[in-house]
């Protein structure tokens, strides 16, 4: 739900999205909340109580845009969507909430603009999503960004089917994904580990764990549950990290 559906086109015809698209994987629809406006000049938005600068949404226009999803999707026999307004002061956007989106037959994903909407109209949703500790111009990008990581989950969206697999694993259980390398073997002085191109499988998932594990203690320790890591992890750990010090970039 958006002022400015065509800020979808480019992205949405791009790649992967593109691809489940057309394979029928997925479908979205637009619905601009200025089509629920009464007055002549389809205002959505009014100066804020109390003062203050910039606009707010009004509540109206917003209500009928979402009483119309909801009862296509009643006419149509399809569950009610989850829905979610998109705004900075949401709860952060991580893989779980991801997964657990992905599970839902229908996702209403709600693009704020100006200040933010009136907020006796947030009750009408479900959740409050923020994609950063950041603040957008609109919600569009954080819905492009959303359907995005929400495609990947889609069985057959990927190429590859392990792709999503491999990386939602890493993220979902709270490290990252370990660093890839092609060829050449050597580039600008920089070999490619060995352990990559023995060949040795139970090598290279090792060192591969090793990797994802060193490399979110030294960027995102907040991420690392201690708790889930094994045994072997640790003893992963030690043998790469301060006993191997091939271990690359
Ligand atoms: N709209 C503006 N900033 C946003 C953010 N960080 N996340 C989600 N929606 C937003």
């Amino acid at each position: 739900m958006t002022l400015f559906p065509g800020y979808f086109e480019t992205p949405f015809a791009t790649s992967i999205i593109a691809r489940a698209k057309k394979g029928g994987l997925v479908e979205f629809d637009f619905v601009d909340p200025r089509d629920f406006t009464a007055d002549r000049h389809r205002t959505v938005d009014d100066y804020p109580y109390g003062g203050g600068c910039g606009m707010v949404m009004k509540p109206g226009p917003v209500k009928s845009a979402l009483d119309f999803v909801k009862q296509r999707c009643a006419a149509a026999g399809a569950e009610p969507p989850l829905t979610v307004y998109l705004t900075p002061q949401g709860e952060l956007l991580k893989q779980k909430t991801v997964v657990e989106f992905s599970e839902r037959e229908h996702i209403l994903l709600f693009c704020g603009h100006y200040e933010d909407i009136d907020c006796r109209a947030r009750s009408l949703f479900d959740r409050e999503i923020s994609v950063g500790d950041y603040v957008l111009s609109g919600g569009e990008p954080a819905a492009a960004l959303i359907a995005d990581a929400l495609v990947r989950k889609i069985p057959g969206a990927l190429g590859n089917p392990e792709s999503s697999t491999e990386d939602s694993f890493s993220k979902e259980e709270g490290l990252f994904d370990c660093p890839h390398y092609t060829r050449p073997p050597e580039w600008e002085g920089k070999r490619v580990p060995d352990v990559l191109l023995n060949g040795d499988h139970k090598k290279i998932t090792e060192y591969r764990r090793a990797r994802a594990l060193i490399n979110t203690m030294r960027v995102r320790p907040d991420l690392l549950k201690i708790e889930r890591l094994s045994e072997e992890d640790f003893k992963i750990v030690k043998r790469y990290f301060l006993d191997y010090h091939d271990i690359g970039d």
